[in-house]
């Protein structure tokens, strides 16, 4: 039988062969996006082992086995939905953070990078200094914590503790665009506001909410009694990465009396790029926003940040009662990290295990800095572009959507009598098992759109180039097929 103890000294060891093993993966060029499940289903199958294997075995299938048969998501051809590989600093980190810093908790330098982190992604966004943040483990849950201020906020002032007391009264409404991101529902729905409270306010010819309809809605709630809870606005939508117009959309929430959100989960970072910054005018009336450093920053998946201009609302929303396991273990002054739990982030959203996020975000803008994560930032717009002009440029193509940050929406011309939403489906699905390329899709006003969405670290402007040829390619030999 194996130890039942990790064995000491072995992490170089180990982490090196798995580092090897990554390196080699990076490398790798898959033929086939989405390898065939019975290809490697039965190397995985099996019962629970009832003696293990020992760790070398185990690390050994892990590389063999599992590593090889993940999605491509790191490879420099993959631009689906708003997901990708971390950067190399940024898995590092999470490594470390997952040893030595396992839990965010208690007065450690984990713990205190994680604020001081939080301070530098407020300012790298754009955010005044008095935004206070939590992480979380993704949009979802960072656009709950947000949403679960709102909740307080606003029962609050009518004298009622919603976390307390559970929401009662009024019927309540929370307004968003049609091109909401299906999160905030759920948000909703958990809040006990319910899904049906979310109000969808139509969009406008560029896919932004259209403020003026906005004011109608609030308008006709407010005559009926309706509680306005929060607007919600999209600093980049996952579609087409539109930005709504915040500063008109601030103000119509702060005038009805509402929280004003915004949902940066993708799209904040975009900021940071000189062309657009403007487009970004209002921020600074958000009572929340959050950003995903595991969308654009390149962090592993499982980081989020919520941020408020009242984190003691967090408090309220989210604490835990008191616990006989925790009460007596802290002293008012701390002279060591076990004296203390540190900033109570567990109190300030739904975890309390949780990881150091932090130490991920910090390691990842102590490399590149500002004017660094700005130059990515730029180029991945710039690559969205690059697309758009293809596609202008090209006779067999049409361009769905002008590019805002770095999604571009698209779709190859169909020939005469073919339905253009199937032949795009085919032509995507084709791009996907032959080519290192892998968009995804949409739906664009009802139209069927390839959708590559550029914030994979890994890209270039030679993989965007072989994008658009292997659209081409494929697009025509399509129609060849269907009008030989
Ligand atoms: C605008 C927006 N909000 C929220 C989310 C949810 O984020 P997550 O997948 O990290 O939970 C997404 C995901 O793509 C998003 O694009």
């Amino acid at each position: 039988m194996p130890s039942i103890r990790p064995e000491s000294g072995r992490f170089a060891t180990y982490l090196a062969r798995a580092a090897d093993a990554l390196d080699a993966h990076l490398e790798e060029h898959p033929g086939d996006a989405m390898r065939r499940f019975s290809d490697w289903d039965p190397e995985l199958k099996g019962e629970l082992p009832e003696f293990g294997s020992g760790t070398d075995a185990a690390i050994e299938r892990l590389l063999q086995v599992v590593l090889p048969n993940g999605p491509r998501m790191s490879h420099p051809g993959f631009w689906g939905w708003i997901t990708t590989g971390p950067t190399t600093v940024g898995a590092v980190a999470a490594a470390v953070a997952s040893v030595a810093g396992p839990q965010r908790y208690l007065m450690t330098a984990f713990n205190r990078v994680e604020e001081l982190s939080l301070e530098w992604l407020a300012g790298l966004c754009g955010l005044d200094e008095h935004m206070k943040g939590v992480y979380s483990s993704g949009g979802s849950t960072a656009n709950l914590i947000a949403l679960g201020a709102a909740r307080q906020w606003a029962y609050t002032r009518k004298g009622i503790d919603p976390a307390a007391a559970g929401v009662t009264g009024n019927p309540t409404a929370i307004y968003t665009s049609t091109e909401v991101h299906h999160t905030i529902h759920r948000s909703a729905g958990v809040l006990g506001l319910g899904r049906r409270s979310v109000r969808l306010v139509p969009t406008d010819d560029r896919h932004r909410m259209r403020a003026d309809l906005l004011a109608e809605m609030l308008e006709r709630d407010a005559s009926e009694g309706v509680m306005p809870v929060a607007v919600v606005a999209a600093a980049g939508t996952t579609n087409t990465g539109a930005i709504d117009p915040l500063r008109e959309v601030g103000e119509l929430a702060h005038r009805f009396g509402a929280w004003f959100h915004i949902d940066g989960a993708y799209g904040l970072p975009g900021i940071l790029d000189p062309g657009i910054t403007h487009l970004y005018d209002g921020l600074e009336l958000a009572d929340s926003v959050i950003v995903d450093p595991h969308k654009w920053l390149g962090a592993p998946v499982g980081v989020a940040a919520t941020f408020v201009r009242d984190r003691s609302l967090l408090f309220h929303a989210f604490m835990q009662e008191p616990a006989d396991y925790l009460e007596g273990a802290f002293v008012e002054e701390p002279e060591s990290s076990l004296d203390s739990m540190g900033i109570p982030y567990q109190d300030f959203g739904v975890e309390l295990s949780s990881p150091s996020r932090g130490v991920i975000v910090w390691a990842i803008l102590t490399e590149l800095g500002r004017e660094g994560m700005a130059a990515r930032i730029i180029e991945d717009n710039g690559f969205a572009r690059r697309v758009a002009d293809h596609a202008r440029r090209e006779p067999s193509l049409e361009l769905l959507t002008e590019p805002v940050l770095s999604i571009c929406c698209f779709r190859h011309v169909a020939p005469p009598g073919s339905d253009p939403d199937e032949f795009n489906q085919r032509l995507l699905r084709r791009l996907l098992r032959e080519t290192d390329f892998m968009p995804s899709s949409t739906l664009v006003d009802g139209r069927f759109a390839i959708r590559p969405c550029f914030i994979n670290v890994r890209t270039t402007a030679a993989h965007v180039d072989g994008f658009m040829d292997a659209v081409l390619r494929i697009g025509a030999d399509l129609t060849s097929e269907l009008h030989p």
